[in-house]
């Protein structure tokens, strides 16, 4: 990419353990990167952070479990930098519970946060990315929307979801060179995974066949290729990276 055809892309979620490895990424492979953040205090010492380490990316407030606030943000992102050519769908939280103890909060606010963000933000960038003939929504999924996972109906069922949406929007705009794709991490090194009791993730990890969590890295790499024009004709897919936990 030339300074002048640089593109923008937005990371949702981007202050966290792999939104970061992706802002980091993105930036160092040339695209203007802004982040979205939901908390104020540590969204700040973020930005002062990345500074210091020679990231210069701008942090926009959202809560993507609503529609209008997203709407605000993405607005404010095109008058100030421009119109989103990469979105990250990323920001996501967990509530885990087995599931007879599971409360409505707790399923709503998984559902929201992690699946109808999918909605709220890509349905106000996409008619600029039809407008431009180029685009790309790369959905953060996860293996446990692929196979399941005890405690997590409500995690589970907004990944798998977060997958429909891609396959429908993959279609409904292929011919405007927009892709739209779910990557599917296992689990990886963030504070998410290791917020799990040390038992229970050292018994997650002894079903990965290469032994190890992931490195925010690995998917970070994954998101820039699918970000690149190398990757034109992957549309629709889901992407796994978790180490052979889950094959099929
Ligand atoms: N499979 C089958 N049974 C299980 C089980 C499992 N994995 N875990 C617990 N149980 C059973 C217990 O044996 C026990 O059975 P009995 O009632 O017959 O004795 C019962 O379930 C215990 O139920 P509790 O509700 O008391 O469970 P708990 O409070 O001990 O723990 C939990 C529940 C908090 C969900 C815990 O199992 C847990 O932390 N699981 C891991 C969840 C997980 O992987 N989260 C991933 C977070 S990171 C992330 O999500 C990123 C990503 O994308 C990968």
């Amino acid at each position: 990419m030339t300074n002048t055809e640089k593109r923008i892309v937005l990371v949702t979620g981007g202050t966290g353990g792999l939104g970061t490895a992706m802002c980091k990424k993105l930036y160092d492979d040339g695209y203007i990167v802004v982040a979205n953040y939901h908390n104020e205090t540590k969204a700040m010492a973020w930005k002062k952070k990345m500074h210091e380490e020679g990231y210069n990316i701008d942090i926009y407030f959202a809560d993507v479990a609503n529609y209008d606030s997203c709407g605000l943000m993405i607005e404010k992102i095109a008058k100030e930098v421009g119109h989103v050519d990469v979105l990250v769908n990323n920001a996501g939280i967990t509530k885990d519970g087995a599931f007879r103890k599971m409360s409505y909060e707790n399923w709503r606010a998984v559902i929201s946060t992690n699946l109808d963000s999918v909605f709220n933000c890509t349905r106000h960038v996409i008619n600029h990315m039809i407008e431009k003939g180029f685009g790309r929504v790369i959905n953060i999924s996860s293996v446990n929307g692929q196979k399941g996972q005890f405690g997590q109906a409500n995690y589970s069922a907004a990944k798998a979801g977060m997958h429909g949406f891609t396959k429908t929007l993959a279609m409904e705009v292929a011919n405007k060179g927009i892709t739209v794709n779910t990557i599917s991490p296992g689990y990886i090194g963030t504070d998410m995974v290791m917020a799990v009791k040390e038992e229970v993730r050292n018994q997650i990890i002894a079903q990965i066949p290469l032994g190890r969590l992931g490195g925010t890295e690995e998917v970070a790499y994954l998101v820039s290729f699918l970000a690149s024009e190398h990757a034109n004709f992957i549309t629709g897919a889901n992407l796994s990276i978790n180490g052979g936990q889950h094959v099929y």
